[in-house]
């Protein structure tokens, strides 16, 4: 089973959601290939749709066009984003816009299985899961799940100014604490260590494994 990753993880870090991609394609498949938007020079839809209508494929010429064609080729794909504003990312929803062409006649992507990821501080906040759902739901993917996870990791901790602002989610998490906070390895969180999100991801490998019987 050919699976592809694609993460909107936080740019030169090898984050909670990358390792969550990375970790539910190798345990789901040998034949696997990781791809970091935040790596790649590439635009939203630009809405030429007159384009992409004909071939079924965007035919925007950036760092994005070979990851395009193949999400067409995989046997499933894996996407995790960083929630921002509450909902899925908008490096990951400009992603998603590119798919665009695989939705003009026909649905070339129908059915096809999805695995979804999230991270965020608190990720019970806003409706991400739906957000992300809703994204795919034109494409009539099978997303066979939503996993989301509160890393409780804000910006602040990589910024180096968390202890004069008021404003970030350093102060929101830790209150006036924040002023004599020392940035330490034990504060960012993983989610290997948190149960709860290993046996989702877990769960969602095996519902990709029975995907490759199914079909
Ligand atoms: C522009 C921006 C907006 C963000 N908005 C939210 C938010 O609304 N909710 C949230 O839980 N986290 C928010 N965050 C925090 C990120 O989700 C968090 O820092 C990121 O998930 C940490 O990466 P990791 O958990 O994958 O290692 C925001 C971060 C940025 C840069």
């Amino acid at each position: 089973m050919k699976i592809i990753g694609v993460s909107a993880g936080v740019v030169g870090h090898d984050s909670n959601i990358d390792r969550m991609v990375k970790a539910i394609m190798e345990k789901s498949s040998d034949d696997h290939e990781f791809i970091k938007l935040n790596d790649l020079d590439y635009s939203a839809c630009k809405g030429c749709s007159w384009l992409c209508a004909k071939p079924q494929i965007c035919t925007l010429e950036d760092d994005l066009q070979p990851y395009v064609q193949k999400v067409r080729d995989a046997d499933a794909v894996v996407l995790g984003s960083p929630i921002h504003f509450r909902t899925v990312s908008p490096t990951m929803l400009s992603f998603i816009s590119r798919l665009w062409g695989f939705r003009h006649v026909d649905y070339v992507l129908k059915d096809k299985p999805f695995a979804l990821a999230l991270s965020g501080i608190n990720a019970d906040r806003g409706t991400p899961e739906e957000d992300f759902r809703r994204a795919l739901s034109v494409f009539k993917v099978d997303v066979l799940d939503v996993i989301k996870y509160s890393s409780r990791i804000p910006p602040c901790y990589r910024c180096g100014r968390h202890q004069e602002c008021e404003i970030g989610g350093a102060y929101s998490l830790w209150g006036d604490k924040a002023r004599s906070l020392v940035i330490r390895p034990e504060l960012f969180n993983r989610w290997e260590d948190n149960e709860e999100t290993v046996n989702r991801v877990d769960a969602i490998v095996e519902k990709l494994k029975q995907s490759e019987n199914t079909r």
